[in-house]
Order: C-alpha cells, then structure tokens, then sequence
C-alpha cells in the first residue's frame, strides 16, 4: 500500500444540533481515486470543505500530505496543492473557455503568457476541448462545462483532486464522458481523487475505493466490487435505493 496523502482522524463536526460528522476516519493513498457516496444531508460536502480546509473540525485531525490543517501556515501550503471542482461548476460566462482554465494560474502564479497559453492548451487537449478554447461557457453543453470546470481545477496539476458531484444534472451518456475525460486527464496527471457522487454508474467506473458516508461516519470503503457485496444494512438499503429511484425516473 502507498503513503496516505489524506488522513482523517476521530474527525467531529456539529452545527448547532445537528452532529454531522461523528468521529470520521478517513485514509487516501497517493494516486487513488476516492469516490463518496452518501444520502442527500448526510454530510458529504460539510467532509470536502474539511479537506480544503474550509471547516475546521470541533474535534479530531486532517493530516494532508504530512501538513496539520489545523496550523494555518500549514493550510496555506496545502491550498496551493488542492484542486476544486464546485458542485455548480461555477464558471465565470464573461470569460472564455481558456480564460476560464488560465484563470488559476494568473491568480497564483506569476507566470510568463507563453507559459500560462501552453499549459492551458495542454488541459484543454487533456479533456478534449481545445477547439472550444475561445467560445464563452453560455455556447457550450453542460458536458462540456464540467470538463472546463475541471480543466481548471486541474491547470495547477494538484497533488490532490477534490470534486463535488462533478456530474450533477447530465444525462448518463454525457456523465459517461465527463467520466472518461475525468478518469484519463488525472491519470495523466497522477494526482489523488476525492470525488463526491450522487451516481453509482459514475462511482463504480471511475472509482479505486468507494465509501458510504451513513450517520456521520464512513461505514464502509472497499473497491467498487467489494463495495457493491458489502452485506452492511446501510450499503444494501442504499443501493437498494438507487435502484427504486433510477426504476421509477425511466417510468416517467
Ligand atoms: N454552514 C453550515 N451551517 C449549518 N448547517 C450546515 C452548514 N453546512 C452544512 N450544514 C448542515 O450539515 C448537513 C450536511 O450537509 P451537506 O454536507 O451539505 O450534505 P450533503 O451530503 O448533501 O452534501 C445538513 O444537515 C446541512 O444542513
Ligand atoms: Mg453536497
């Protein structure tokens, strides 16, 4: 087994009342693709923003790359070696598609033109839209703009990939595709995953690991078919869920 990039520890979370996160243990190894599953509420991006160190937990520790996040010189380091894809996308539609993707590095990097062009070309080949490099967002399909919101989450090549159900609202074969272009750009780029889905297709696919997130904890994490014959009740009724709700979306 390679070296953990992400440790999460006894990691606790409450707002108010609600106890979102109990006492969370989490490992990433270098490389993997981390894939996240859980019901709507049950806490899924409250955990993404504790990686990015958006959230600090009440309780617990996140260990990236070697760095405590709870030692703000430590979380300085660690932004520059995340990537984020939000889950609306949220690309900026005054900016063209290479604007959009160039964005990062002119925000933290003093980066010669020439340089910040090629390796904005370089993504945009990744992820099969470098004939799209002047169009605005508003022209292209919402596959398309998935793969532009992750070209720029990518252009910094981060250490760690993190993604917030980086399909939300496409159809399946589009999802397929954003998949595709998802799985082989960070391949290529050997970073580490953390992907939240709503999508079992997409989880199974693209997944190393996946993880359940069920009553504040990940209650089980194995690879897509360990994962799929877990016996735990949460798995089954969740992918028993998935199931009755994918049957009654194709009644419609
Ligand atoms: N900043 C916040 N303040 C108060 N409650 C929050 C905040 N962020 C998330 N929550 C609550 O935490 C729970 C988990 O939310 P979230 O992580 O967004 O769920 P999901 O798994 O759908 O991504 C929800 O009950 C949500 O209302
Ligand atoms: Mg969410």
């Amino acid at each position: 087994m390679s070296r953990a990039l992400v440790t999460l520890r006894q990691v606790s979370k409450r707002f108010g009342d609600t106890e979102v996160l109990k006492g969370l243990d989490l490992e990433i190894s270098e490389g993997e693709t981390f894939v996240l599953l859980g019901g709507s509420g049950s806490g899924k991006t409250v955990l993404m923003k504790h990686l990015e160190g958006l959230l600090q937990p009440d309780a617990g520790s996140v260990i990236i790359d070697g760095h405590d996040l709870r030692r703000p010189e430590e979380l300085e380091v660690v932004r520059r070696e995340i990537g984020v894809q939000f889950q609306s996308g949220a690309l900026f539609d005054s900016l063209t598609v290479a604007q959009n993707v160039a964005f990062p590095l002119r925000e933290l990097q003093h980066l010669a033109p020439e340089e910040i062009d090629a390796r904005v070309e370089a993504m945009l080949d990744l992820v099969g839209l470098r004939a799209a490099a002047n169009v605005l967002p508003g022209e292209l399909s919402g596959g398309m703009r998935k793969r532009v919101a992750f070209a720029r989450a990518m252009v910094l090549h981060p250490k760690l990939l993190l993604a917030d159900e980086p399909t939300a609202g496409l159809d399946p074969i589009t999802t397929e595709t954003v998949d595709d272009a998802l799985v082989a750009a960070h391949r290529q780029l050997r970073a580490t995953a953390f992907i939240i889905t709503h999508d079992l297709p997409t989880a199974f696919r693209i997944a190393d690991r996946v993880g359940l997130l069920f009553e504040g904890k990940i209650i089980e994490a194995g690879p897509p078919e360990q994962f799929r014959a877990s016996a735990h009740p949460a798995v089954r009724a969740f992918l028993k869920d998935w199931l009755a709700r994918e049957a009654s979306a194709r009644e419609d």
